[in-house]
């Protein structure tokens, strides 16, 4: 796997001008950010050796690198879910590159649903920690020590000074960001209402497919990781509504003005602290 993700690093360093200070992952419907990017540059993703090809609809396989408020960064529009039957070694491909690229700083969002009942479709949710239920780990198998130790540490997995910028910024664009612990199922049916009462009883605030094997990758190679879900649906039981993927994505649609905000102001924090 290293030779793979060197040789797709090598060919997006060939492409671009500066290697991207932020790497942001646009989750499910939440593209609207890239029209707000300086001097942009789409790449295809099928154009990049060896990085999977998502299949889930409106997951669609480009990265845009450009300027925003005068940070170079990268725009990932879809991701690899573990759903869609990809090894964890090919989900988490994305991250190793950017990681091997030397992008310091991951930012992701995703779609999911309010566990914690005091959350409503529309309502920001910054993770600052999770629970993996996926049944399984990106890191399981032999360990590029190039990459990462044997044993992670997961203890400040979210808690970093990148959330806190975020954090900042979202206070100053005067968006509501509340903050929770996203647990992760494997999909892709929705969870039942007896899990999701279990996922509460454990302390989960928001449950999803996404994101977890990309923080601890993200996590193990250094990286700072902010994310944010959108909540776009109650999850499951709470209100007895079945669950469908046009709820998900009708609600993405609703978030895009206070999430592009909050991307904005980031980005203005980061210039001045970096
Ligand atoms: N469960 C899991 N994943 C999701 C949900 C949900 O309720 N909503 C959006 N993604």
């Amino acid at each position: 796997m290293y030779d793979k993700v060197k040789e797709a690093a090598d060919f997006l360093r060939s492409k671009i001008s500066a290697v991207p200070q932020v790497t942001v992952i646009l989750g499910s419907g939440l593209s609207s950010l890239v029209s707000m990017l300086e001097d942009p540059l789409t790449l295809r993703t099928d154009e990049i050796p060896h990085w999977p090809r998502p299949t889930a609809p409106m997951h669609k396989g480009e990265i845009s690198f450009g300027k925003l408020e005068g940070i170079d960064v990268a725009l990932q529009r879809g991701r690899i879910h573990y759903y869609e039957g990809y090894p964890m070694s090919e989900v988490v491909f994305p991250v190793r590159v950017w990681g091997e690229l030397g992008v310091k700083r991951y930012f992701a969002t995703n779609a999911a649903g309010g566990v914690n009942r005091s959350l409503a479709p529309g309502d920001l949710v910054l993770v600052y920690d999770h629970i993996n239920y996926m049944g399984n780990n990106p890191l399981i198998g032999p360990n590029e020590l190039k990459w990462n130790v044997r044993f992670p540490d997961m203890t400040r997995a979210y808690v970093n000074s990148f959330s806190a910028l975020v954090e900042k910024a979202a206070l100053d664009a005067g968006v509501n960001l509340n903050k929770g612990v996203y647990a992760a199922f494997t999909g892709p049916s929705y969870e039942t209402p007896a899990e999701i009462r279990m996922a509460r009883t454990l302390g989960a605030d928001v449950v999803g497919m996404s994101t977890v094997p990309e923080v601890i990758v993200a996590n193990a190679m250094g990286m700072e990781a902010a994310v944010i879900s959108c909540v776009s649906n109650y999850a499951a039981g709470i209100t007895m509504q079945p669950l469908t993927e046009e709820e998900v994505l009708d609600a993405a649609k609703l978030v895009g003005d206070k999430l592009s905000r909050i991307f904005i102001n980031t980005m203005r924090e980061l210039r001045s602290h970096v």
